[in-house]
């Protein structure tokens, strides 16, 4: 008999096709997500649940999950949705997709320095309005990008992607994390490691790309924001709740920075009152890894994972800091 496989989401084709070759699939194919109810019985009945980022896998799910639970595979990086320490308190893997959507993110964070300072969405909205009459020396006159000092937050995958990027573009590289890359790495991206605040008081562009943890929560709000310069710009596409959004549309109003672009947002998919009038302001629907490629890929690679627990293996990209392995 074939195990039963739970996918909460919409999920490509080409991934489901492969699950279904070895499993019984229980596919909400609806744009809306499964209630809490629903997560905990579909829980009940499979062997493995994949889900997004925005299912909440909490205690409660993964009791209902009982015994027969051996996976919950997450598509995407970010695992913040899952209740790890309970995962593990019941022998459940957790697994995510690193490695395969950095290159694709980093991509999506230049497309937002660029498009916020040079404006893009704005002149692109004045232009099929008609406005545009003739070339004139004050239109939409934005900030630069090359050669300006461009200050990472998190330099896991993503943001060493977005440093290597900065090569090409003739920027000075400051970081920030919890700990100092190895030489040899900060050589090859041409970056110096810095604190937080001379990270904000110096850079042209900050972007942000910490995982949501106790300790990175609100790690951007008004005291932050007050120590950027006026004309540098704050690009996000980590987790909504890194950034206090209220002190941000504060901080684009009063100008106190030349403005932002995000991809995730503190109340996801709800917006903060004020975003939408802001000009100095991009607003996108959390699209960081979304290349047709790369969902693809990491869709496989959920599948790839399952697939291991299945066969009492380890899943390939358990989630980082698995304490002690257990047997599968
Ligand atoms: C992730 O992988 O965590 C992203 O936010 C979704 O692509």
């Amino acid at each position: 008999m074939k195990p039963t496989v739970a996918v909460t989401h919409i999920f490509p084709p080409v991934a489901l096709e492969k699950l279904k070759r070895r499993a019984e699939v229980l596919y909400n194919d609806s744009e809306n997500s499964l209630t809490a109810a629903q997560l905990g019985d579909w829980a009940a009945k499979s062997a493995a649940l994949i889900s997004y980022l925005t299912d909440k896998i909490d205690a409660a799910v993964l009791d209902a999950g009982g015994d027969p639970l051996k996976i919950v595979a997450n598509y995407g990086a970010g695992y913040n949705n899952i209740d790890v320490a309970h995962a593990q308190r019941k022998n459940i893997w957790v697994s995510n997709t690193p490695s395969v959507l950095h290159e694709t993110t980093a991509d999506l964070t230049w497309a937002m320095m660029l498009g916020i300072a040079r404006r893009i969405v704005e002149s692109d909205r004045f232009t099929r309005e008609g406005r545009f009459h003739g070339w004139q020396a004050d239109l939409f006159r934005g900030g630069d990008v090359h050669g300006q000092t461009l200050g990472v937050i998190g330099c896991g995958e993503i943001g060493a992607g977005v440093a290597r990027r900065a090569l090409g573009f003739d920027m000075r590289v400051l970081y920030h994390q919890h700990h100092r890359l190895p030489e040899a790495e900060e050589k090859t991206l041409n970056a110096r490691f810095v604190s937080l605040d001379e990270l904000l008081q110096e850079s042209d562009f900050v972007t942000l790309h910490v995982p949501l943890t106790d300790e990175t929560k609100y790690l951007i709000g008004a005291e932050q924001l007050a120590m950027m310069k006026p004309t540098a710009y704050l690009i996000h596409a980590a987790r909504g709740k890194v950034v206090d959004d209220k002190a941000l549309v504060k901080a684009l109003k009063n100008n106190t920075i030349a403005g932002a672009a995000l991809d995730v947002f503190e109340n996801e998919p709800a917006l903060t009152e004020g975003m939408t009038e802001l000009d100095n302001l991009i607003l996108l629907p959390h699209i960081g890894s979304a290349s047709v490629a790369t969902r693809d890929t990491m869709a496989l690679l959920v599948v790839d994972n399952v697939f291991d627990a299945l066969d009492g293996k380890i899943p390939r990209t358990l989630i980082p800091n698995w304490p002690g392995k257990r047997d599968a």
